[in-house]
Protein backbone atom coordinates (compact mmCIF):
# COMPACT_ATOMS: atom_id res chain seq x y z
CA UNK A 1 0.00 0.00 0.00
CA UNK A 2 1.22 3.48 -1.05
CA UNK A 3 2.43 5.89 2.63
CA UNK A 4 -0.50 8.38 1.38
CA UNK A 5 -3.16 5.68 1.67
CA UNK A 6 -2.12 4.41 4.80
CA UNK A 7 -2.35 7.59 6.30
CA UNK A 8 -5.58 8.55 5.14
CA UNK A 9 -7.18 4.79 6.87
CA UNK A 10 -4.95 5.72 9.93
CA UNK A 11 -6.73 9.02 10.02
CA UNK A 12 -10.32 7.63 9.26
CA UNK A 13 -10.07 4.52 12.00
CA UNK A 14 -8.55 6.64 15.04
CA UNK A 15 -11.41 9.50 14.20
CA UNK A 16 -14.04 6.45 14.13
CA UNK A 17 -12.34 4.73 17.35
CA UNK A 18 -12.58 8.47 19.11
CA UNK A 19 -16.32 8.69 18.06
CA UNK A 20 -15.93 11.40 15.80
CA UNK A 21 -17.58 9.52 12.99
CA UNK A 22 -20.46 6.42 13.04
CA UNK A 23 -22.66 9.26 15.45
CA UNK A 24 -25.04 6.29 14.99
CA UNK A 25 -26.13 2.68 15.28
CA UNK A 26 -26.43 2.19 12.00
CA UNK A 27 -27.74 -1.43 12.45
CA UNK A 28 -30.95 -2.63 10.75
CA UNK A 29 -33.99 -1.72 13.09
CA UNK A 30 -34.58 -5.28 13.79
CA UNK A 31 -31.64 -5.40 16.05
CA UNK A 32 -32.29 -3.03 18.37
CA UNK A 33 -34.47 -5.90 19.75
CA UNK A 34 -32.85 -8.64 19.48
CA UNK A 35 -32.07 -11.65 21.80
CA UNK A 36 -29.86 -14.14 20.42
CA UNK A 37 -29.78 -17.86 21.18
CA UNK A 38 -26.62 -19.47 20.36
CA UNK A 39 -26.73 -22.97 19.19
CA UNK A 40 -23.62 -25.58 19.36
CA UNK A 41 -25.73 -28.00 16.86
CA UNK A 42 -23.02 -30.95 17.75
CA UNK A 43 -25.46 -30.99 21.13
CA UNK A 44 -28.81 -29.67 20.24
CA UNK A 45 -30.96 -32.21 19.15
CA UNK A 46 -29.93 -35.34 17.06
CA UNK A 47 -33.07 -36.52 15.06
CA UNK A 48 -31.25 -39.28 12.95
CA UNK A 49 -29.94 -41.47 15.95
CA UNK A 50 -26.24 -40.80 15.36
CA UNK A 51 -25.68 -39.45 18.48
CA UNK A 52 -24.67 -36.02 16.91
CA UNK A 53 -27.07 -32.96 17.04
CA UNK A 54 -28.41 -32.05 13.45
CA UNK A 55 -30.15 -29.53 11.45
CA UNK A 56 -33.48 -31.22 11.30
CA UNK A 57 -33.22 -31.90 14.96
CA UNK A 58 -33.06 -27.78 15.22
CA UNK A 59 -36.19 -27.62 12.94
CA UNK A 60 -37.92 -30.09 15.52
CA UNK A 61 -37.02 -27.74 18.33
CA UNK A 62 -37.89 -24.26 16.52
CA UNK A 63 -41.23 -24.11 18.62
CA UNK A 64 -39.43 -24.14 22.00
CA UNK A 65 -36.62 -22.14 21.20
CA UNK A 66 -39.35 -19.06 20.23
CA UNK A 67 -41.11 -19.66 23.31
CA UNK A 68 -38.33 -18.87 25.31
CA UNK A 69 -39.00 -15.36 24.42
CA UNK A 70 -35.59 -15.23 22.26
CA UNK A 71 -35.73 -14.08 19.03
CA UNK A 72 -32.55 -14.83 16.34
CA UNK A 73 -30.13 -18.13 16.75
CA UNK A 74 -26.75 -17.82 16.16
CA UNK A 75 -25.12 -21.74 15.10
CA UNK A 76 -21.21 -22.26 15.88
CA UNK A 77 -19.87 -23.38 12.53
CA UNK A 78 -21.44 -25.74 10.32
CA UNK A 79 -19.92 -26.11 7.63
CA UNK A 80 -17.85 -28.97 6.20
CA UNK A 81 -15.39 -29.46 8.36
CA UNK A 82 -12.29 -31.83 10.10
CA UNK A 83 -13.29 -31.12 13.12
CA UNK A 84 -10.28 -30.30 15.17
CA UNK A 85 -11.38 -27.43 16.47
CA UNK A 86 -15.20 -27.97 17.00
CA UNK A 87 -15.80 -26.86 13.11
CA UNK A 88 -13.84 -23.59 13.50
CA UNK A 89 -11.17 -26.00 10.64
CA UNK A 90 -13.48 -25.37 7.69
CA UNK A 91 -13.18 -27.51 4.86
CA UNK A 92 -15.57 -26.32 2.15
CA UNK A 93 -16.95 -22.84 2.84
CA UNK A 94 -20.00 -23.32 0.79
CA UNK A 95 -21.18 -26.26 2.18
CA UNK A 96 -22.93 -28.01 5.81
CA UNK A 97 -20.87 -30.67 6.96
CA UNK A 98 -23.30 -33.89 6.60
CA UNK A 99 -23.21 -34.71 9.57
CA UNK A 100 -25.65 -31.72 10.16
CA UNK A 101 -27.41 -32.27 6.55
CA UNK A 102 -27.57 -30.76 3.81
CA UNK A 103 -27.14 -26.98 2.15
CA UNK A 104 -31.45 -27.69 1.17
CA UNK A 105 -31.71 -28.77 4.73
CA UNK A 106 -30.34 -25.10 5.70
CA UNK A 107 -32.27 -23.18 3.48
CA UNK A 108 -35.32 -25.78 4.93
CA UNK A 109 -34.11 -24.39 7.97
CA UNK A 110 -34.31 -20.74 7.82
CA UNK A 111 -37.93 -20.84 6.39
CA UNK A 112 -38.97 -22.82 9.33
CA UNK A 113 -37.24 -20.18 11.72
CA UNK A 114 -38.48 -17.24 9.60
CA UNK A 115 -42.48 -18.67 10.01
CA UNK A 116 -41.62 -18.11 13.77
CA UNK A 117 -40.20 -14.89 13.42
CA UNK A 118 -37.17 -15.95 14.23
CA UNK A 119 -33.21 -14.64 12.66
CA UNK A 120 -30.69 -17.32 12.08
CA UNK A 121 -27.12 -16.12 11.85
CA UNK A 122 -23.86 -18.34 11.20
CA UNK A 123 -20.64 -18.25 11.76
CA UNK A 124 -17.99 -16.92 9.97
CA UNK A 125 -14.55 -18.09 10.23
CA UNK A 126 -13.21 -15.72 8.23
CA UNK A 127 -9.52 -15.71 9.63
CA UNK A 128 -8.29 -19.58 8.67
CA UNK A 129 -9.51 -22.66 7.48
CA UNK A 130 -8.45 -26.25 7.86
CA UNK A 131 -5.18 -27.83 6.30
CA UNK A 132 -7.14 -29.84 4.17
CA UNK A 133 -8.97 -27.17 3.06
CA UNK A 134 -8.81 -27.19 -0.72
CA UNK A 135 -7.09 -24.05 -1.30
CA UNK A 136 -4.70 -25.11 1.28
CA UNK A 137 -3.20 -28.18 -0.39
CA UNK A 138 -2.79 -25.85 -3.15
CA UNK A 139 -1.45 -23.01 -2.20
CA UNK A 140 1.33 -25.75 -0.46
CA UNK A 141 1.88 -26.65 -4.15
CA UNK A 142 4.13 -23.65 -4.81
CA UNK A 143 3.22 -19.94 -5.44
CA UNK A 144 1.65 -20.18 -9.26
CA UNK A 145 -1.30 -21.68 -8.42
CA UNK A 146 -4.76 -20.08 -7.78
CA UNK A 147 -4.81 -20.47 -4.28
CA UNK A 148 -1.00 -19.88 -3.67
CA UNK A 149 -1.74 -15.79 -1.87
CA UNK A 150 -4.37 -17.14 0.19
CA UNK A 151 -2.06 -18.27 2.90
CA UNK A 152 1.01 -16.85 4.53
CA UNK A 153 4.36 -18.85 3.86
CA UNK A 154 7.59 -17.89 5.65
CA UNK A 155 10.70 -19.05 4.66
CA UNK A 156 12.20 -18.82 7.99
CA UNK A 157 11.85 -17.64 11.74
CA UNK A 158 12.82 -14.25 11.85
CA UNK A 159 15.56 -13.42 14.61
CA UNK A 160 13.15 -10.90 16.29
CA UNK A 161 10.28 -13.39 16.55
CA UNK A 162 12.23 -16.76 18.32
CA UNK A 163 11.76 -17.33 21.86
CA UNK A 164 8.40 -15.18 21.96
CA UNK A 165 4.76 -16.45 21.95
CA UNK A 166 1.93 -14.80 20.55
CA UNK A 167 0.67 -11.58 22.37
CA UNK A 168 -2.81 -12.83 23.13
CA UNK A 169 -4.20 -9.27 24.06
CA UNK A 170 -2.66 -7.18 20.88
CA UNK A 171 -2.69 -10.74 18.42
CA UNK A 172 1.30 -9.56 17.41
CA UNK A 173 2.54 -13.23 16.35
CA UNK A 174 5.05 -15.51 17.76
CA UNK A 175 7.94 -18.10 17.33
CA UNK A 176 4.32 -20.27 18.59
CA UNK A 177 2.38 -19.21 15.24
CA UNK A 178 4.87 -20.36 12.95
CA UNK A 179 4.19 -24.27 12.05
CA UNK A 180 6.70 -26.61 10.25
CA UNK A 181 5.80 -27.71 6.80
CA UNK A 182 6.96 -30.43 4.59
CA UNK A 183 5.31 -28.53 1.49
CA UNK A 184 8.14 -28.41 -0.53
CA UNK A 185 6.60 -24.87 -0.90
CA UNK A 186 8.21 -23.48 2.19
CA UNK A 187 9.65 -24.87 5.31
CA UNK A 188 6.98 -22.68 7.38
CA UNK A 189 3.39 -21.60 7.39
CA UNK A 190 1.59 -19.11 9.64
CA UNK A 191 -1.47 -20.44 11.77
CA UNK A 192 -4.04 -18.76 13.72
CA UNK A 193 -4.92 -21.35 16.76
CA UNK A 194 -4.23 -25.17 16.19
CA UNK A 195 -1.45 -26.12 13.88
CA UNK A 196 -4.21 -27.42 11.58
CA UNK A 197 -5.62 -24.08 11.17
CA UNK A 198 -3.58 -22.05 8.60
CA UNK A 199 -3.94 -18.69 8.39
CA UNK A 200 -5.96 -16.65 5.64
CA UNK A 201 -3.19 -14.23 4.11
CA UNK A 202 -5.03 -10.52 5.02
CA UNK A 203 -1.53 -9.14 4.58
CA UNK A 204 1.12 -7.57 7.99
CA UNK A 205 0.20 -3.85 9.16
CA UNK A 206 3.47 -3.02 8.50
CA UNK A 207 5.14 -5.36 6.45
CA UNK A 208 9.20 -5.59 6.52
CA UNK A 209 10.92 -5.73 3.67
CA UNK A 210 13.58 -8.39 4.66
CA UNK A 211 10.70 -10.56 5.06
CA UNK A 212 9.37 -11.67 1.69
CA UNK A 213 6.05 -13.63 3.25
CA UNK A 214 4.92 -10.06 4.75
CA UNK A 215 2.59 -9.04 1.87
CA UNK A 216 0.56 -5.17 2.27
CA UNK A 217 -3.15 -5.44 2.81
CA UNK A 218 -4.09 -4.28 -0.58
CA UNK A 219 -1.54 -6.85 -2.00
CA UNK A 220 -3.07 -8.89 -4.98
CA UNK A 221 -3.47 -12.25 -2.31
CA UNK A 222 -4.87 -10.47 0.68
CA UNK A 223 -7.33 -8.31 -1.53
CA UNK A 224 -8.23 -11.84 -3.07
CA UNK A 225 -9.34 -13.32 0.20
CA UNK A 226 -11.54 -10.89 1.38
CA UNK A 227 -13.45 -11.16 -1.84
CA UNK A 228 -13.65 -14.74 -0.92
CA UNK A 229 -14.97 -13.72 2.44
CA UNK A 230 -17.47 -11.83 1.26
CA UNK A 231 -18.41 -14.35 -1.70
CA UNK A 232 -19.10 -16.79 1.46
CA UNK A 233 -21.26 -14.01 2.81
CA UNK A 234 -23.06 -13.75 -0.59
CA UNK A 235 -23.57 -17.66 -0.79
CA UNK A 236 -25.23 -17.34 2.89
CA UNK A 237 -27.20 -14.79 3.11
CA UNK A 238 -28.70 -15.20 -0.38
CA UNK A 239 -29.76 -18.79 1.39
CA UNK A 240 -31.79 -16.70 3.54
CA UNK A 241 -29.09 -15.96 6.13
CA UNK A 242 -29.87 -12.74 8.32
CA UNK A 243 -26.15 -11.94 9.58
CA UNK A 244 -22.77 -13.69 10.45
CA UNK A 245 -20.83 -13.59 14.38
CA UNK A 246 -17.25 -13.21 12.53
CA UNK A 247 -14.53 -15.35 14.56
CA UNK A 248 -11.44 -13.84 15.81
CA UNK A 249 -12.14 -10.96 13.87
CA UNK A 250 -9.57 -8.32 15.34
CA UNK A 251 -6.93 -10.57 14.35
CA UNK A 252 -7.15 -10.80 10.72
CA UNK A 253 -4.41 -8.55 9.96
CA UNK A 254 -1.40 -9.87 11.04
CA UNK A 255 1.14 -7.58 13.58
CA UNK A 256 -1.45 -5.25 13.80
CA UNK A 257 -1.33 -3.87 17.37
CA UNK A 258 -2.95 -1.05 17.25
CA UNK A 259 -5.57 -3.19 15.36
CA UNK A 260 -6.08 0.00 12.33
CA UNK A 261 -5.33 -2.36 9.97
CA UNK A 262 -7.92 -4.69 10.54
CA UNK A 263 -10.41 -2.11 11.36
CA UNK A 264 -9.81 -1.01 7.37
CA UNK A 265 -10.31 -4.34 6.24
CA UNK A 266 -12.94 -4.51 8.39
CA UNK A 267 -14.70 -0.90 7.09
CA UNK A 268 -14.44 -2.22 3.44
CA UNK A 269 -15.99 -5.36 3.82
CA UNK A 270 -18.75 -4.03 6.19
CA UNK A 271 -19.50 -1.26 3.95
CA UNK A 272 -19.84 -3.69 1.38
CA UNK A 273 -22.31 -5.95 3.10
CA UNK A 274 -24.68 -2.79 4.32
CA UNK A 275 -24.82 -1.84 1.05
CA UNK A 276 -25.65 -5.54 -0.55
CA UNK A 277 -27.74 -6.16 2.65
CA UNK A 278 -29.20 -3.41 4.39
CA UNK A 279 -31.18 -6.05 6.97
CA UNK A 280 -28.26 -7.92 7.95
CA UNK A 281 -26.14 -8.03 10.91
CA UNK A 282 -22.67 -7.84 11.91
CA UNK A 283 -21.61 -9.61 14.99
CA UNK A 284 -17.44 -9.58 16.14
CA UNK A 285 -15.75 -11.75 18.24
CA UNK A 286 -13.51 -8.86 18.96
CA UNK A 287 -13.82 -7.69 22.93
CA UNK A 288 -12.76 -4.36 22.02
CA UNK A 289 -16.70 -2.79 21.17
CA UNK A 290 -14.41 0.58 20.20
CA UNK A 291 -12.72 -0.74 18.03
CA UNK A 292 -14.91 -3.09 16.93
CA UNK A 293 -17.64 -0.69 16.45
CA UNK A 294 -15.51 1.35 14.34
CA UNK A 295 -14.85 -1.60 12.15
CA UNK A 296 -18.38 -2.00 11.06
CA UNK A 297 -19.77 -4.16 13.24
CA UNK A 298 -22.96 -3.71 15.12
CA UNK A 299 -22.68 -5.76 18.21
CA UNK A 300 -19.28 -7.23 19.88
CA UNK A 301 -19.20 -9.89 23.19
CA UNK A 302 -17.60 -8.60 26.06
CA UNK A 303 -16.44 -11.81 27.77
CA UNK A 304 -13.11 -13.96 28.32
CA UNK A 305 -10.91 -12.42 25.81
CA UNK A 306 -8.52 -9.62 25.80
CA UNK A 307 -8.42 -6.54 28.11
CA UNK A 308 -12.16 -5.91 27.74
CA UNK A 309 -13.37 -9.02 29.91
CA UNK A 310 -16.18 -9.94 32.37
CA UNK A 311 -13.84 -12.42 33.99
CA UNK A 312 -13.96 -11.45 37.22
CA UNK A 313 -17.72 -10.70 37.43
CA UNK A 314 -18.92 -14.35 36.13
CA UNK A 315 -15.80 -16.46 36.28
CA UNK A 316 -16.88 -19.19 39.00
CA UNK A 317 -13.79 -21.22 40.71
CA UNK A 318 -14.44 -24.60 39.18
CA UNK A 319 -11.72 -27.25 37.95
CA UNK A 320 -8.96 -25.16 38.13
CA UNK A 321 -9.66 -22.94 35.14
CA UNK A 322 -11.67 -19.91 34.42
CA UNK A 323 -11.04 -18.81 38.48
CA UNK A 324 -8.23 -15.29 37.78
CA UNK A 325 -10.04 -14.46 41.47
CA UNK A 326 -13.08 -14.58 43.01
CA UNK A 327 -15.87 -13.92 41.02
CA UNK A 328 -18.72 -11.40 41.95
CA UNK A 329 -21.29 -13.71 40.86
CA UNK A 330 -20.15 -16.32 43.28
CA UNK A 331 -21.83 -16.92 47.18
CA UNK A 332 -19.26 -16.43 48.98
CA UNK A 333 -19.74 -12.15 48.66
CA UNK A 334 -16.01 -11.55 48.18
CA UNK A 335 -15.60 -10.46 44.54
CA UNK A 336 -15.45 -6.95 43.24
CA UNK A 337 -17.21 -4.76 40.85
CA UNK A 338 -14.89 -2.14 40.26
CA UNK A 339 -12.40 -4.30 37.73
CA UNK A 340 -15.19 -4.91 35.64
CA UNK A 341 -17.49 -1.36 36.04
CA UNK A 342 -14.15 0.40 34.30
CA UNK A 343 -13.45 -1.97 31.76
CA UNK A 344 -17.45 -2.18 30.71
CA UNK A 345 -18.21 1.92 31.29
CA UNK A 346 -15.44 2.95 29.27
CA UNK A 347 -16.49 0.70 26.37
CA UNK A 348 -20.52 1.68 27.05
CA UNK A 349 -19.83 5.13 26.79
CA UNK A 350 -17.49 4.75 23.35
CA UNK A 351 -20.40 2.84 21.41
CA UNK A 352 -23.38 4.30 23.41
CA UNK A 353 -25.42 4.83 19.85
CA UNK A 354 -22.80 3.05 17.54
CA UNK A 355 -22.99 -0.28 17.98
CA UNK A 356 -24.16 -3.06 21.34
CA UNK A 357 -22.42 -4.59 23.91
CA UNK A 358 -22.83 -8.24 24.29
CA UNK A 359 -22.28 -9.62 27.63
CA UNK A 360 -23.58 -13.58 27.15
CA UNK A 361 -24.36 -16.12 29.38
CA UNK A 362 -21.69 -18.08 28.62
CA UNK A 363 -20.63 -19.73 24.98
CA UNK A 364 -18.70 -22.83 23.48
CA UNK A 365 -15.47 -21.69 24.73
CA UNK A 366 -16.51 -20.66 28.43
CA UNK A 367 -18.46 -21.49 31.32
CA UNK A 368 -21.89 -22.04 32.02
CA UNK A 369 -24.13 -19.43 34.38
CA UNK A 370 -24.31 -23.10 36.72
CA UNK A 371 -20.49 -23.99 37.14
CA UNK A 372 -19.23 -24.42 40.22
CA UNK A 373 -20.74 -23.47 42.88
CA UNK A 374 -22.50 -20.97 41.57
CA UNK A 375 -25.58 -24.08 41.04
CA UNK A 376 -28.61 -23.57 43.28
CA UNK A 377 -31.82 -21.82 41.62
CA UNK A 378 -31.55 -18.54 43.10
CA UNK A 379 -28.13 -18.23 42.21
CA UNK A 380 -28.37 -18.79 38.67
CA UNK A 381 -32.12 -16.21 38.36
CA UNK A 382 -29.84 -13.61 40.34
CA UNK A 383 -27.08 -14.47 37.61
CA UNK A 384 -29.50 -14.46 34.70
CA UNK A 385 -31.54 -11.31 35.93
CA UNK A 386 -28.20 -9.00 35.50
CA UNK A 387 -27.51 -10.93 31.69
CA UNK A 388 -31.04 -9.96 30.56
CA UNK A 389 -31.47 -6.60 32.26
CA UNK A 390 -28.39 -4.80 30.91
CA UNK A 391 -28.33 -2.28 27.52
CA UNK A 392 -27.18 -4.46 24.79
CA UNK A 393 -27.76 -7.48 23.14
CA UNK A 394 -28.31 -10.45 25.19
CA UNK A 395 -26.89 -14.25 24.66
CA UNK A 396 -28.38 -17.12 26.06
CA UNK A 397 -26.09 -20.21 25.59
CA UNK A 398 -28.44 -23.16 24.60
CA UNK A 399 -29.01 -24.94 28.34
CA UNK A 400 -28.26 -22.22 30.40
CA UNK A 401 -31.78 -20.92 30.22
CA UNK A 402 -32.69 -23.82 31.93
CA UNK A 403 -29.56 -23.82 33.98
CA UNK A 404 -27.35 -26.69 32.77
CA UNK A 405 -24.34 -28.08 34.26
CA UNK A 406 -21.02 -26.93 33.28
CA UNK A 407 -19.25 -30.57 32.87
CA UNK A 408 -16.39 -31.23 34.88
CA UNK A 409 -13.33 -33.91 33.76
CA UNK A 410 -14.36 -34.71 30.36
CA UNK A 411 -11.82 -35.38 27.53
CA UNK A 412 -10.87 -33.73 24.98
CA UNK A 413 -13.35 -33.77 22.22
CA UNK A 414 -13.11 -32.54 18.60
CA UNK A 415 -10.57 -29.92 20.19
CA UNK A 416 -12.02 -28.75 22.77
CA UNK A 417 -9.29 -28.62 25.45
CA UNK A 418 -8.25 -25.31 23.93
CA UNK A 419 -5.21 -23.47 24.06
CA UNK A 420 -5.50 -21.05 27.29
CA UNK A 421 -9.48 -23.16 28.21
CA UNK A 422 -8.40 -26.28 28.61
CA UNK A 423 -12.36 -27.44 29.42
CA UNK A 424 -14.40 -26.33 26.60
CA UNK A 425 -16.33 -29.73 26.76
CA UNK A 426 -18.25 -29.21 29.64
CA UNK A 427 -19.97 -26.16 28.02
CA UNK A 428 -20.81 -28.51 25.04
CA UNK A 429 -22.46 -31.31 26.45
CA UNK A 430 -26.08 -32.89 25.04
CA UNK A 431 -29.09 -29.99 25.82
CA UNK A 432 -31.28 -31.72 28.29
CA UNK A 433 -34.66 -31.83 26.60
CA UNK A 434 -36.70 -34.75 28.92
CA UNK A 435 -36.29 -37.76 31.36
CA UNK A 436 -36.13 -40.46 28.01
CA UNK A 437 -32.84 -42.22 26.92
CA UNK A 438 -30.20 -39.78 26.68
CA UNK A 439 -32.23 -36.79 27.73
CA UNK A 440 -34.10 -37.18 24.88
CA UNK A 441 -31.06 -35.76 23.02
CA UNK A 442 -30.83 -38.62 20.84
CA UNK A 443 -32.05 -42.50 20.54
CA UNK A 444 -28.14 -43.35 19.90
CA UNK A 445 -25.71 -45.73 22.81
CA UNK A 446 -24.12 -43.69 25.51
CA UNK A 447 -20.67 -44.49 23.88
CA UNK A 448 -21.61 -43.02 20.83
CA UNK A 449 -22.58 -39.51 21.99
CA UNK A 450 -21.25 -36.77 21.01
CA UNK A 451 -20.28 -36.11 24.63
CA UNK A 452 -22.24 -37.54 27.72
CA UNK A 453 -25.23 -36.32 29.03
CA UNK A 454 -24.96 -34.45 32.56
CA UNK A 455 -25.59 -38.10 34.68
CA UNK A 456 -27.28 -36.33 37.28
CA UNK A 457 -30.85 -37.62 38.33
CA UNK A 458 -31.87 -34.31 38.84
CA UNK A 459 -30.40 -32.91 35.96
CA UNK A 460 -32.41 -29.93 34.86
CA UNK A 461 -34.49 -30.33 31.95
CA UNK A 462 -36.93 -28.42 29.57
CA UNK A 463 -39.82 -30.93 29.82
CA UNK A 464 -39.54 -30.21 34.52
CA UNK A 465 -38.81 -27.05 33.90
CA UNK A 466 -41.71 -26.31 31.43
CA UNK A 467 -44.25 -27.06 33.83
CA UNK A 468 -42.47 -25.57 36.84
CA UNK A 469 -43.68 -21.71 37.30
CA UNK A 470 -40.74 -21.18 39.51
CA UNK A 471 -37.98 -22.56 37.18
CA UNK A 472 -35.13 -20.98 35.60
CA UNK A 473 -36.99 -21.54 32.50
CA UNK A 474 -39.84 -19.61 33.17
CA UNK A 475 -37.72 -16.70 35.08
CA UNK A 476 -35.74 -16.25 32.14
CA UNK A 477 -39.16 -15.71 29.73
CA UNK A 478 -40.64 -13.14 32.39
CA UNK A 479 -37.81 -11.22 31.90
CA UNK A 480 -37.53 -11.21 27.92
CA UNK A 481 -41.07 -10.84 28.45
CA UNK A 482 -40.27 -7.49 30.59
CA UNK A 483 -37.60 -6.48 28.31
CA UNK A 484 -39.74 -6.70 25.13
CA UNK A 485 -42.05 -4.40 26.43
CA UNK A 486 -39.67 -1.93 28.02
CA UNK A 487 -38.01 0.84 26.29
CA UNK A 488 -35.55 1.15 29.33
CA UNK A 489 -34.81 -2.33 29.49
CA UNK A 490 -33.69 -2.63 26.02
CA UNK A 491 -30.60 -2.62 24.19
CA UNK A 492 -30.75 1.09 23.95
CA UNK A 493 -31.45 2.07 26.96
CA UNK A 494 -29.69 3.91 29.32
CA UNK A 495 -27.53 2.43 31.79
CA UNK A 496 -26.07 3.15 35.71
CA UNK A 497 -24.89 2.38 38.34
CA UNK A 498 -26.56 4.21 41.44
CA UNK A 499 -25.07 2.21 44.12
CA UNK A 500 -21.49 2.73 45.05
CA UNK A 501 -18.64 1.00 43.12
CA UNK A 502 -16.48 0.02 45.90
CA UNK A 503 -19.47 -1.44 48.05
CA UNK A 504 -20.29 -4.05 45.44
CA UNK A 505 -23.48 -6.08 47.38
CA UNK A 506 -25.85 -5.44 46.51
CA UNK A 507 -25.28 -3.67 43.10
CA UNK A 508 -28.12 -1.11 42.13
CA UNK A 509 -28.31 -0.38 38.66
CA UNK A 510 -30.86 1.97 36.86
CA UNK A 511 -32.15 1.75 33.01
CA UNK A 512 -33.86 4.80 31.52
CA UNK A 513 -35.74 5.70 28.50
CA UNK A 514 -37.48 9.09 28.97
CA UNK A 515 -40.16 8.58 31.65
CA UNK A 516 -39.58 4.77 31.64
CA UNK A 517 -37.38 3.73 34.56
CA UNK A 518 -36.28 0.08 36.33
CA UNK A 519 -34.11 -0.01 38.71
CA UNK A 520 -32.31 -3.75 39.26
CA UNK A 521 -30.92 -4.75 42.82
CA UNK A 522 -28.81 -7.86 42.71
CA UNK A 523 -27.12 -9.72 45.71
CA UNK A 524 -25.24 -13.00 44.72
CA UNK A 525 -24.47 -13.15 48.20
CA UNK A 526 -25.24 -15.66 51.17
CA UNK A 527 -25.52 -12.31 53.77
CA UNK A 528 -28.26 -9.97 53.45
CA UNK A 529 -27.32 -6.39 52.55
CA UNK A 530 -28.39 -3.34 52.90
CA UNK A 531 -27.65 0.28 51.04
CA UNK A 532 -28.59 3.38 50.34
CA UNK A 533 -28.34 5.10 47.36
CA UNK A 534 -29.27 9.07 46.63
CA UNK A 535 -32.86 9.43 46.17
CA UNK A 536 -34.37 8.64 42.51
CA UNK A 537 -37.26 11.05 43.65
CA UNK A 538 -39.42 7.34 42.68
CA UNK A 539 -43.46 8.25 43.58
CA UNK A 540 -44.34 4.59 43.24
CA UNK A 541 -41.70 1.20 43.18
CA UNK A 542 -43.55 -1.67 42.36
CA UNK A 543 -41.55 -5.01 42.25
CA UNK A 544 -42.03 -6.54 38.79
CA UNK A 545 -39.44 -9.49 38.83
CA UNK A 546 -36.99 -11.09 40.83
CA UNK A 547 -35.80 -13.64 43.25
CA UNK A 548 -36.02 -14.71 46.61
CA UNK A 549 -37.52 -11.40 47.35
CA UNK A 550 -37.07 -10.74 51.43
CA UNK A 551 -35.81 -7.17 50.01
CA UNK A 552 -37.37 -4.01 49.98
CA UNK A 553 -37.08 -0.10 48.57
CA UNK A 554 -37.56 2.38 50.49
CA UNK A 555 -37.75 6.02 48.73
CA UNK A 556 -36.74 8.84 51.10
CA UNK A 557 -36.07 12.69 50.33
CA UNK A 558 -32.98 12.67 50.36
CA UNK A 559 -31.80 8.49 50.05
CA UNK A 560 -33.57 6.00 48.89
CA UNK A 561 -32.54 2.79 51.18
CA UNK A 562 -32.29 -0.88 49.90
CA UNK A 563 -32.45 -4.06 51.26
CA UNK A 564 -31.61 -7.44 49.90
CA UNK A 565 -32.18 -10.80 50.98
CA UNK A 566 -29.13 -13.71 50.84
CA UNK A 567 -28.65 -14.41 47.32
CA UNK A 568 -31.76 -12.17 45.71
CA UNK A 569 -32.64 -10.33 42.56
CA UNK A 570 -35.13 -7.62 42.64
CA UNK A 571 -36.80 -5.65 39.82
CA UNK A 572 -38.98 -2.44 40.41
CA UNK A 573 -40.37 -0.53 38.03
CA UNK A 574 -40.43 3.03 39.31
CA UNK A 575 -42.78 5.55 38.07
C1 LIG B 1 -12.89 -18.66 18.38
C2 LIG B 1 -13.89 -19.74 18.65
C3 LIG B 1 -13.21 -20.92 19.23
C4 LIG B 1 -12.19 -21.42 18.25
C5 LIG B 1 -11.21 -20.30 17.87
C6 LIG B 1 -10.39 -20.67 16.69
O1 LIG B 1 -12.34 -18.14 19.54
O2 LIG B 1 -14.91 -19.24 19.49
O3 LIG B 1 -14.10 -21.95 19.57
O4 LIG B 1 -11.46 -22.49 18.80
O5 LIG B 1 -11.90 -19.13 17.52
O6 LIG B 1 -11.18 -20.70 15.53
Amino acid sequence: MKKHSIAIFTALAVAAISGQAQAKNDAPEWVSKAVFYQIYPSSFKDSNGDGVGDIQGVIDKLDYIKSIGVNTLWFNPMFSSEFKDGGYDITDFYSIDKRFGTNADFKRLVEEAHKRGLRVCLDLVAGHTSDQNAWFLESKKGPDQRYSDYYIWPDRIPDDVKGKEKDQISGVIGEDSFVKTDSGRSPFYIKNYYDSQPALNYGYANPNPQHAWEQPIDAPGPMAVRREIENIIAFWMDKGADGFRVDMASSVVKNDPGKLASIKVWQDISSWYKAKYPEGVLISEWSNPKESSAAGFNIDFMMHTGKYNFSSLFFNKVGGEFEPQVSYFAKQGKGQIKEWYDLYTEQYNATKGKSYISLPTGNHDIQRLNAGDRNTLDQLKVTMTFFLTMPGTPFIYYGDEIGMKFQTGLWNKEGSQGRATKNRAGSRTPMQWDDSKNAGFSTADYWNLYLPVDKDANRPTVAKEDKDPASLLNYTRQLLTLRKDSPALSADGDWKLVSDVNQPYPMVYLRSSGDDRYLVVLNPSEQPRDVSVAALKVKTAKLVAGDNIQGSYKPGDQSDAIHAGAISAQVYKLD
